[in-house]
């Protein structure tokens, strides 16, 4: 039999639960411990999910014996620390995105993994849905002829207004930037992903559209939009949306729009690649579809069925067709192959999932975009 993964999951906020709902998904893995600063908050979690052991800090839970692998779901700046302690006390470690909040921190865990030989993940989970594999198979394979340029989209309304204030306002806890690093980030991975190539430079105009935000006291996680009744006007120093050229290594440009603060758009994630004999465009909201566009004929809608997409792909889907595939599964996904990993000492071989080498990238392409909107010019990755 093959090796039982137990997991830890430190943060069981927004992202955190989707963790351990996740992980209960995956055949013969277990939530061993979970830890949240407050108590009874902790106590809570642990009975509702049948968690044994939960904790108010992670020096406690890293005390405890029989872990695999550590998922970090905290707030952005305790990324670092956190996958810091974990990795060198010899864990693997799952971190949620943005890997830090700079380079400095992504380069120095990216090299503490290698020397501790620990497996890292960093949650960029769409690239796991089943239609963006498809997507990248078609590309790669030459399906769609060449590939000549591309359109990538993330825009949401959860900070439309100029009440809606939390944690991601504040520089000491996302670091220089918001939307792009937090939403970005996943755009300029699923990009590198389905083209197969690198981005090599990038152009940048980041905005901000309330130069001040009503700053209440927040009392629900992510997206709860739940606030206490004081309100402070504080400055906003952080970007609420971006437009990004990329340029990829063939010379491919593909334009990103960012947006948090688009009404009606709750997560809508959508590529849509060029090629010379069809596009291909995908819409996370419509996570089931791939839209093959054609010229001279009806586009076609490809659904996520096990007969209609590569063989190679079909693990992707758990679940008899007309049962759609959407976020959870690519979640479930991500996590997935990151364990085969552990339990058959693979090498991420197939660049499955983003590793902590990978995530280093995409913070320095974060930054490029902060130095790009900064100075008005194009910035080269070295
Ligand atoms: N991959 C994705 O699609 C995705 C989506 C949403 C959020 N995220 C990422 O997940 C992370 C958390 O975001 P969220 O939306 O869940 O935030 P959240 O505010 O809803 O939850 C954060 C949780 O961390 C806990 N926490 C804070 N300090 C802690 C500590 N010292 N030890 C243990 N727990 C602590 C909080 O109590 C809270 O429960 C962020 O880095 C965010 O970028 C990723």
């Amino acid at each position: 039999m093959s090796k039982k993964i137990q997991a830890a999951v430190v943060g069981v906020g927004f992202i955190g639960k989707q963790h351990i709902e996740a992980i209960h998904r995956i055949p013969n893995t277990q939530v061993v411990a979970l830890v949240e600063p407050n108590g009874e908050s902790a106590k809570r979690a642990a009975e509702s999910y049948g968690i044994d052991h939960y904790f108010t800090s992670i020096d406690d839970m890293l005390n405890m014996d029989g872990i695999d692998v550590v998922h970090i779901c905290t707030p952005n700046f305790l990324h670092y620390p956190m996958a810091k302690q974990c990795v060198e006390a010899g864990l693997n470690v799952f971190c949620e995105k943005p890997l830090s909040l700079t380079t400095l921190e992504s380069n120095e865990l990216k090299e503490l993994a290698r020397k501790h030989s620990v497996y890292t993940a960093v949650n960029l989970n769409y690239r796991s849905n089943v239609m963006i594999r498809e997507m990248k198979h078609r590309i790669s394979s030459g399906m769609i002829g060449t590939p000549l340029l591309g359109q990538a989209q993330y825009i949401q309304d959860w900070l439309m207004f100029d009440t809606d204030y939390d944690w991601h306002f504040d520089p000491s806890k996302v670091g220089p930037s918001r939307s792009v690093a937090d939403i970005g980030t996943h755009l300029f991975d699923l990009i590198q992903f389905v083209y197969g190539e690198k981005i090599v430079k990038v152009f940048a105009d980041l905005m901000i559209v309330y130069p001040t935000r009503k700053k209440r006291e927040q009392t629900g996680e992510t997206f709860a939009l739940e606030y206490g009744d004081t309100v402070t006007e504080v400055d906003v120093v952080n970007e609420d949306a971006a437009f990004i050229l990329v340029q990829l290594e063939s010379g491919i440009k593909v334009s990103m729009d960012i947006s948090q603060v688009t009404g009606g758009y709750k997560n809508g994630v959508e590529l849509v690649v060029s090629g010379s004999k069809h596009s291909l465009s995908w819409h996370q909201e419509r996570a089931d579809r791939l839209i093959i566009g054609n010229r001279a004929s009806g586009n076609e809608e490809l659904y996520a069925d096990p007969k209609y997409i590569d063989p190679s792909l079909r693990r992707f889907i758990s679940l008899p067709n007309g049962h759609a595939v959407g976020w959870a599964d690519a979640f479930k996904n991500s996590i997935s192959e990151f364990y085969e990993d552990i339990r058959n000492d693979g090498h991420n071989d197939s660049q499955s999932y983003v590793d902590f080498e990978t995530g280093h990238t995409l913070m320095k392409l974060v930054e490029a975009s902060l130095q790009s909107s900064k100075e008005k010019r194009w910035i080269d990755m070295e």
